[in-house]
C-alpha cells in the first residue's frame, strides 16, 4: 500500500529548508522543523513569515490561511521530536560530514519504517544513506530555489533505494504540486550538472573583466530568455552554497568546468554571499529584496 506521508520533518531551516517547510505546510501537512539553535529557528521563521507575507500582499493568501499555514510548522531544536513523522527531508548545509552525522542521528530517533530524504544538490545520496541502518529507505529529494515558486524536484534513487520508496516519494512530490523526475545518483544529478558549469563560466568571464555584470546578465535574460542572468542567479542561490556545489562536483568528476572560479572564494571570504547577506554580485536593500542598482 502506498505511503501517506501526513506528517513530515524538515531538518535545517536555511533558504532551502524554510522554502521546503512552506511548500509542505501550503499543502496542508503538519511539519516539524528542526534547527540547531534558537538563532536558526528565528531566521527560519523569518523566511517563512517574509515569504507568506508577500503572498498575502499579492492577494494569493488570506491572513487567516497564512496564520493556519504558519501554525502547521512547529519549530524545535530537538531531533527527538521527529520520532513520529513519516518522512524527514534534510536540508542542512552541503557538507558530507554534516549530512552523514545528521542521518546517523535521525536513523536512531525516527520510526524504522520512516523514509529519509536529502535535499542535497551535489553530494552522493548513496554515501549519505550508508550512515543509516536503512539505506533502502533513503532517497534524494532535490528542490529548486525558490522552492515555493519552482514546481520541479529531482527524486534521486541509489542502487539500493527500494523501488516502492521511489514510487511513493514521486507520488508525494506530485501531491505537493511539483513535477518530479527520477534520476540516478551522479554528481549534480541532472539540473545542477548542466547549470553550474554555465554559472561558473559566467563568474570567470566577470572576473577577467570580459563584460560588466549587467551586460553578462542581460545577454542571458534578453538574448536567451532566461528569467535571471547567471550572476543574479548566483546571488539568489547564495555564493557559499554555489561554491560548495561546484567543489563537490569537481571533487567527484574532476571536470575543470566545475573547478570553482577564484573570485567566488574571495567574495565568500569577504562576506559577500548574495541576497542573504545583502550583497553579492549586486547590492540588495535587505535579504531577498530586489536589486537596487
Ligand atoms: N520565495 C517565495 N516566492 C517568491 C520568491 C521567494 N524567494 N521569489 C519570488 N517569489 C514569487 C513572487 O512572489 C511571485 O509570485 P506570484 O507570481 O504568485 O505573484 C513570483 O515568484 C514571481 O516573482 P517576481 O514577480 O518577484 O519576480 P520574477 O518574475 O522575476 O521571478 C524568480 C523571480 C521566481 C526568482 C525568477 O526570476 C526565476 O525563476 N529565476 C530563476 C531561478 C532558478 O533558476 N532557480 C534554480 C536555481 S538552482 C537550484 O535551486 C538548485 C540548488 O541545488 C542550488
Amino acid at each position: 500500500m502506498a505511503r501517506e506521508f501526513s506528517s513530515v520533518g524538515v531538518v535545517g531551516l536555511g533558504t532551502m529548508g524554510a522554502g521546503i517547510a512552506e511548500v509542505l505546510a501550503r499543502s496542508g501537512l503538519d511539519v516539524v522543523a528542526v534547527e540547531v539553535d534558537d538563532t536558526g529557528i528565528t531566521r527560519g521563521r523569518g523566511h517563512l513569515e517574509h515569504s507568506t507575507a508577500r503572498a498575502v500582499a499579492k492577494g494569493k493568501l488570506t491572513e487567516d490561511d497564512r496564520a493556519a499555514l504558519l501554525g502547521r510548522v512547529r519549530c524545535t531544536t530537538s531531533l527527538a521530536e521527529l520520532a513520529d513523522v513519516d518522512l524527514v527531508i534534510e536540508a542542512v548545509p552541503e557538507s558530507l560530514e554534516l549530512k552523514a552525522d545528521v542521518f546517523t542521528q535521525l536513523d536512531k530517533v525516527i520510526r524504522p519504517d520512516a523514509i529519509l530524504a536529502s535535499n542535497t544538490s551535489s553530494l552522493s545520496v548513496t554515501e549519505i544513506g550508508v550512515h543509516t541502518s536503512r539505506p533502502g529507505k533513503v532517497v534524494g529529494l532535490h528542490f529548486f530555489n525558490p522552492a515555493p515558486v519552482l514546481n520541479f524536484v529531482e527524486v534521486v534513487r541509489t542502487v539500493v533505494t527500494e523501488p516502492d520508496v521511489v514510487t511513493d516519494v514521486v507520488a508525494f512530490a506530485r501531491r505537493l504540486g511539483k513535477e518530479p523526475v527520477v534520476t540516478g545518483d551522479r554528481a549534480g544529478f541532472i539540473a545542477n550538472a548542466l547549470l553550474f558549469g554555465y554559472l561558473n563560466h559566467a563568474v570567470r568571464m566577470y572576473e577577467s573583466r570580459y563584460a560588466t555584470r549587467e551586460d553578462l546578465d542581460a545577454a542571458m535574460r534578453f538574448g536567451c530568455g532566461y528569467p535571471m542572468g547567471p550572476l543574479a542567479l548566483l546571488d539568489l542561490i547564495g555564493l557559499d552554497t554555489a561554491y560548495e556545489i561546484l567543489e563537490s562536483m569537481y571533487r567527484q568528476s574532476r571536470n575543470r568546468l566545475h573547478a570553482p572560479a577564484p573570485l567566488l572564494k574571495q567574495m565568500i571570504t569577504a562576506g559577500l554571499l548574495g541576497r542573504k547577506s545583502g550583497r553579492g554580485f549586486y547590492p540588495y536593500q535587505a535579504p531577498d529584496s530586489p536589486v537596487v542598482v
